[in-house]
């Protein structure tokens, strides 16, 4: 009988402990900073210089991705507030070539942040200002983790859209996620709700 009431004392108290666990948990999501995309926005304009390019004169992938890396850095430092590692980096294809003597304008902005990690979709230009030629030439999507200087990853703000097209990359962030961690094996697929309902799969 004493045995019971000293089981059930230690029951009561990991109940308690439990729902204090909760209420911290809820009131730090309820205390989240907010950010809006348009405050983590930067651009970045790049002329295509020869040391650039490859021997058909036309910017070299990988010169691009760098400058992709940096200008999406920079929106994930601006939303974050604080230092960011590139986590992961989503399919980028070359539509068109940017040639020598090109400007290449790159805007980035946060599209939607979880934890501590936020989603930037970067769009690519290039215009040649003599020729009067523009050419849209690509977008992609890199994932940012914000850390401290230990490198441990912390919680950031999160992010409310404020137009439509917002909305839209907001809502597409979480499917886009959901891809990136099973490719990455994080995630296992038959988690995958978001994704599976765009493909209507039932459980
Ligand atoms: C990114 C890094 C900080 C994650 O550390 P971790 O110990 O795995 O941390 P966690 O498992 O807690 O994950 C932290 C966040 O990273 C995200 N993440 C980790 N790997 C990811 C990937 N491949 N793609 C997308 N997100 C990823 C997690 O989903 C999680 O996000 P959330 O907090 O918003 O839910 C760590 O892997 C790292 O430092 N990597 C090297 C980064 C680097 O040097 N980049 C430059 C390229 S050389």
């Amino acid at each position: 009988m004493q045995e019971a009431n000293w089981v059930r004392g230690l029951q009561n108290i990991f109940m308690i402990f439990a729902a204090l666990k909760n209420k911290l948990t809820v009131s730090s999501r309820m205390n989240r900073k907010q950010k809006h995309p348009r405050e983590s926005f930067v651009s970045m304009t790049e002329l295509v210089l020869p040391n650039d390019t490859n021997t058909l004169n036309n910017l070299m992938g990988g010169r691009l991705m760098h400058w992709m890396d940096i200008v999406s850095a920079i929106a994930g430092q601006k939303h974050c507030g604080s230092i960011v590692v590139t986590a992961s980096v989503d399919n980028i294809s070359f539509r068109s070539p940017i040639r020598l003597g090109d400007v290449v304008t790159l805007r980035a902005r946060a599209t939607r942040a979880f934890n501590s990690s936020v989603e930037i979709r970067i769009d690519v230009d290039a215009e040649n200002i003599p020729e009067g030629r523009k050419i849209e030439s690509n977008s992609a999507y890199f994932t940012f983790v914000a850390v401290d200087k230990n490198g441990h990853p912390v919680e950031i703000p999160e992010i409310v859209p404020e137009t439509p097209e917002e909305t839209e990359l907001y809502n597409g962030a979480l499917r886009r996620r959901q891809l990136r961690l099973i490719l990455s094996g994080r995630m296992k697929p038959d988690e995958a709700n978001e994704l599976k309902s765009i493909f209507n799969i039932k459980e």
